[in-house]
């Protein structure tokens, strides 16, 4: 069985720098028109200059003829400055903001320690239109970190929104019930990416029979109940969920050490693990709207006109990405059941 999806986008991508971006970037062009790039890198893009430096490496990583195209975005700090973000969003380098909590996941020390000190960022962000891109979990020690999502949405998220009446926001790899829910409470201003892992595992997989590092990622996978609430809305066809892979890669000796890295490298594997997911609903005629049509609409971008097939036969990968010169490689995304299906080659 084969069937035909109008090309996708990737609303939440990590790419890195160096050695990994050279690894990893092709993948995304292969099957991606666009993506929202990620600016946690060290240290963090935080400026017109940085965005767009970052934007050429990135299109240097690409295969010839790829048009693939990396969509920017401006990892927002204590001290940034309004004028910096909008400069950029008026000359199209910035197309949304990220908020990281300081201290909430990788590489976001330099992160906003708390939403006041951005006010007039925000002030601006909502004048001028521009997506304020959230990763909704508190930092707090005291709170579980199962917990920690649903606990940003009552203590953060819904008193930002209320301040902001016309902030548009995307609420980050929803991880909960609690978040589904409170998105689809919102008007149409708000809306949230899911990732393939969210929609596959559950926290058993992680833990059960030991742990695995390769499915450890933030924000945490969640139990059963939590997963169902995920399927049901990116299947759905409520065009208030897309496609965000969070695709996070780490070498291998950072995700099986002691302290082992938060994040999921699944880029080569995204539409297929979907196709499977939304099979398993019996919702396949929804996917196209969940990867290539809601965040367009969101965004305020056109979709794609070209399409990409899948086809349902056993894939055919590595298990793990070298990474160029450096001795060590990159997993890719597998969860316990066996995947069924394949981009077809063009
Ligand atoms: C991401 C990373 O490694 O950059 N990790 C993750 O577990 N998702 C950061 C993030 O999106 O939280
Ligand atoms: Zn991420």
């Amino acid at each position: 069985m084969k069937i035909k999806v109008r090309r996708p986008d990737d609303w939440h991508l990590h790419l890195r720098d160096g050695a990994i971006l050279q690894a990893v970037a092709p993948f995304s062009a292969a099957v991606f028109a666009r993506a929202i790039i990620m600016p946690n890198l060290v240290p963090p893009i935080t400026t017109m200059a940085a965005a767009l430096a970052y934007r050429r490496r990135i299109l240097a990583a690409l295969p010839p003829n790829a048009t693939f195209q990396p969509l920017m975005t401006c990892y927002l700090t204590d001290d940034l400055s309004p004028d910096e973000l909008r400069l950029g969003a008026e000359r199209g380098v910035f197309v949304a903001a990220k908020l990281y909590p300081a201290g909430a996941t990788t590489n976001s020390a330099r992160g906003v320690s708390d939403v006041r000190k951005i006010w007039p960022v925000l002030e601006m962000m909502e004048r001028i239109g521009l997506p304020l891109l959230v990763h909704g979990e508190v930092v707090d020690e005291d709170v579980d970190i199962f917990d920690r999502e649903a606990v940003f949405i009552e203590r953060e998220l819904t008193p930002l929104l209320a301040d902001f009446p016309a902030l548009r926001v995307v609420l980050e790899h929803v991880s909960t019930q609690t978040a589904v829910e409170f998105v689809l409470a919102q008007d149409d201003r708000v809306a949230a990416t899911i990732t393939p892992h969210h929609l596959l595992l559950t926290r058993n997989d992680l833990l059960a029979g030991g742990v695995h590092p390769h499915l450890y990622c933030l924000p945490i996978v969640k139990g059963a109940k939590d997963r169902r609430a995920l399927r049901t809305a990116a299947t759905s066809g409520s065009p208030r969920f897309f496609l965000g892979s969070d695709s996070a890669p780490h070498p291998v000796r950072r995700k099986e050490s002691a302290r082992g890295r938060a994040g999921i490298f699944n880029s080569p594997v995204i539409m297929p693990w979907l196709a499977q997911a939304f099979e398993q609903e019996q919702a396949l005629p929804n996917l196209e709207a969940f990867s290539s049509l809601h965040g367009p609409r969101f965004y305020g971008l056109p979709i794609n006109e070209d399409f990409i097939q899948l086809e349902r036969k056993e894939p055919d990968f590595p298990a793990c990405v070298e990474i160029p010169g450096g001795n060590d490689c990159l997993r890719i995304f597998s969860p316990p059941e066996k995947l069924h299906w394949r981009v077809a080659a063009a």
